[in-house]
């Protein structure tokens, strides 16, 4: 026999079957509760969406209070440990981890991409000196659209691989470009004959005339760094991927309002305010002080806490590893000290240990990508290179589900009920 939830309706006596399905009932299932034939049905109300699933996904798995994630079934541990960023992306995308045919034609595809319209640096110059390169960033993604109108094609698969295809390469680069204008260098074109991230660090860092090579170490960090960046399931910035591209938008403009969420200090931006934070503590003996206001309710101690991990988010682990791997060749960091100081105190502080706040995934990456040598302002762009292709991802299985359909919650609304309109010299001044 299925499983099924019997529900009685207290103001009619009437019982309902619903049927519970993976462990979830239909909300729709609960429209047919009513007291009278014309009304609407019964409707859930769940702010921020603490309780509900808006899809079926086979792409990424969470367990927050055992602090597992696995892409594609695979554990976070050992894609960083034997994966690069290029073929988990390809398993994220497609499924399945590839052949080493499969894996030299993604990254032939991804190589042929990388490059820039010209007119793209000409957009950019629009944006002041001291632009934040997360709004240069999320600009450009969007105005790719334009640039590509056949990338209104979302159900032509060819089409729709084509734009995947470039934007995971493009984007990158459009980093570089965003990260140089921020500090006023010129801009360095890609080249395809370095790896992937080899490419992208003389994006950023090459002097204009000179060689570069970058550190093996480091380019290594950055690699596990976009792998475990790379998809999160259903956090704020990919269900807005989800949800504009819910109207068929095409996924530059989709993934523009993506990383506009992604920009946010809850989010993406946290890494970046983990470090001015940790600048602003300064010292270790500063510490106390900073997690008593915290308690007092004086601003959030940022990278800790995560809506759905309630144990030590299993990329923090891997990210704390690399950072020590990182600290050997660029020497340690001073704030270093200071995380270590705040995570010890937070443990054990019955404040934090209560509400199960732990340290996610922004704690430890600002540290270790000031070591190698970015600016705080680039770090959530960083953040949004690793995420693009899990919003790609989870934009294509929404487009190819059936069940979908334009996103659009309900509201209970509890404003004024109808009234006539009043001439403005008659409205008398209410007070707030
Ligand atoms: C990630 C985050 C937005 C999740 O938020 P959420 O699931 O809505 O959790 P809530 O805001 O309801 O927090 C639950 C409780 O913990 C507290 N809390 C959550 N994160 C906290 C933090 N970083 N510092 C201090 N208190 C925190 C809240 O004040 C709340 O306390 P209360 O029950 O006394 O009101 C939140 O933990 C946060 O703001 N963290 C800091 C920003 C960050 O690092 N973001 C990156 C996420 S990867």
């Amino acid at each position: 026999m299925a499983d099924t939830l019997t529900i009685t309706d207290n103001r009619t006596g009437r019982q309902y079957e619903v049927p519970i399905t993976n462990g979830t009932i239909r909300a729709l299932d609960l429209r047919q509760i009513k007291l009278n034939p014309d009304e609407f049905g019964l409707m859930t109300y769940d702010p921020a969406f603490q309780n509900t699933a808006s899809c079926i996904s086979r792409i990424t798995f969470i367990d927050g209070d055992k602090g597992i994630l696995r892409y594609r079934g695979y554990p976070i541990e050992q894609l960083a440990e034997h994966s690069t960023f290029i073929e988990t992306s390809y398993l994220l995308l497609n499924g399945e981890l590839p052949t080493a045919t499969e894996l030299e034609s993604w990254t032939g595809r991804l190589n042929q991409h990388l490059t820039l319209h010209e007119n793209i640096k000409k957009f950019m110059e629009g944006f002041r000196y001291d632009a934040h390169p997360m709004g240069i960033f999320l600009s450009t993604v969007g105005a790719l659209s334009t640039f590509y109108p056949e990338a209104k094609l979302i159900f032509d698969e060819e089409a729709r691989h084509t734009q995947i295809a470039r934007l995971i390469a493009k984007v990158p680069s459009i980093a570089g470009y965003a990260y140089r204008h921020s500090l006023g260098q010129p801009y360095i074109y890609p080249d395809p004959e370095l790896s992937f991230i080899g490419n992208f660090h003389a994006m950023l860092f090459k002097r204009v005339g000179s060689q570069y090579t970058s550190d093996p170490v480091l380019e290594r960090a950055l690699d596990v760094l976009f792998i475990l960046h790379a998809d999160h399931e259903q956090n704020c910035s990919t269900s807005a991927m989800r949800g504009i591209g819910s109207s068929q938008t095409d996924p530059y403009v989709s993934l523009a309002g993506a990383a506009a969420a992604l920009y946010g200090p809850l989010h993406g931006g946290a890494n970046e305010a983990v470090l001015r934070m940790l600048a602003e503590i300064g010292t270790v003996k500063n510490v106390p002080a900073f997690v008593k206001k915290v308690k007092d309710g004086e601003g959030r101690l940022m990278g800790f806490g995560h809506r759905v991990y309630k144990s030590y988010d299993p990329r923090a682990k891997v990210i704390k590893q690399t950072a020590y791997q990182v600290f050997e060749v660029t020497g340690t960091s001073p704030l270093l000290d200071v995380a270590l100081e705040l995570e010890r105190i937070a443990l054990q502080d019955d404040y934090f240990v209560s509400r199960r706040l732990y340290p996610n995934v922004d704690f430890y990456s600002g540290l270790i990508y000031e070591a190698m040598g970015f600016k705080p302002s680039i770090f959530p762009v960083l953040f949004a290179i690793g995420r693009t292709v899990g919003w790609i991802a989870q934009w294509q299985e929404m487009l190819l589900d059936k069940d979908q359909k334009i996103a659009r919650p309900r509201q209970i609304y509890l404003g004024e009920q109808e009234r006539n309109f009043v001439p403005i010299n008659e409205r008398i001044k209410t007070e707030p």
